[in-house]
């Protein structure tokens, strides 16, 4: 909301949450999304706790498919461009090396075939529609990894992360301005979007101490499993923003960049 309207001037950005439309509720979602008459449809709304997804699959294909076909539906009846934010969970993560748009997804946790399930219903119903799928989203609002990593390091001496876990920390501003090029330029299909660069969570949680000058926190390597969460996650699941470079001009900037700005933000 805060780029999309400086980055298409002219043009009017209604943004809508929860308490406005419950993408649920497919009937009123539908009729309020047609009665805007919009142009394009930016649909950014899940149930994202990837536990609660393994614990709760009615709700995660109700809000994550369901929800989205509600979206997708209301899209195509307004001839509208809809932009739909999916997720690196749609793989395994067994590559090794960075995902191409055209890799055959194959999620490994609820939340993923549920999203997954999502991105077809936006490619069947929709006729313009731009799936951007995403990772490890950080960003002002909410809560995110970098704020739960410094909030523990003020209570703790050690943390324990992940360190069999790799992807590409993404700052959601530089998603924001991503998201805008895609829609200027009249892209259509799937496009990865995230901050260039890798790591695992114990990396990123090293350098967000580190950025942070916290000295005295101990980081200590976990494996997945020692962690014991009821979702699996994909061991590697690092986007290839080739496309995205090639098609928009385009190229994130490193994911240590971002979060440096980040946190001068922040702080
Ligand atoms: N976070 C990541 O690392 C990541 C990575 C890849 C892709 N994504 C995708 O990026 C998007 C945003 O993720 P996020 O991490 O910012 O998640 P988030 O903070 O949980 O935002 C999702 C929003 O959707 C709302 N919502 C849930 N159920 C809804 C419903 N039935 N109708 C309308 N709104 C509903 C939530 O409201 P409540 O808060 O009230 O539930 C919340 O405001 C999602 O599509 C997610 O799949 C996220």
């Amino acid at each position: 909301m805060e780029v999309l309207p400086s980055s298409i001037p002219g043009d009017e950005v209604a943004g809508w949450d929860i308490e406005e439309i419950d993408i649920q509720k497919r009937e009123e979602a539908v009729t309020k999304i047609e009665k805007l008459r919009p142009d394009v449809v930016v649909h950014i709304a899940a149930y994202t706790d990837v536990d609660g997804c393994e614990l709760n699959k009615e709700k995660a294909f109700a809000v994550n498919a369901e929800g989205t076909k509600s979206v997708a539906l209301a899209a195509s009846r307004c001839h509208a461009k809809m932009v739909y934010l999916s997720t690196d969970y749609v793989f395994d993560g067994d590559k090794r090396e960075p995902y191409l748009e055209n890799d055959s997804p194959y999620p490994l946790n609820v939340y993923g075939q549920s999203k997954l399930e999502g991105e077809q219903y936006v490619q069947t119903l929709v006729e313009d529609f731009l799936i951007i799928r995403t990772q490890w989203l950080y960003g002002l609002y909410g809560k995110n990894f970098v704020s739960s990593v410094l909030r523990q390091a003020r209570e703790k001496s050690a943390l324990s992360i992940v360190d069999d876990q790799t992807g590409s920390p993404t700052y959601t501003a530089d998603l924001a301005k991503a998201i805008s090029v895609l829609i200027q330029l009249g892209a259509r299909g799937v496009f990865h979007a995230a901050n260039s660069g890798l790591c695992t969570w114990c990396t990123f949680g090293q350098t967000i101490l580190k950025l942070s000058g916290v000295n005295r926190v101990k980081v200590i390597p976990i494996s997945s499993k020692e962690l014991g969460r009821p979702a699996k996650r994909p061991s590697y699941s690092v986007l290839s923003c080739e496309k995205l470079k090639e098609e928009t001009g385009l190229m994130m900037r490193p994911w240590s960049e971002a979060l440096k700005d980040y946190l001068r933000r922040v702080n």
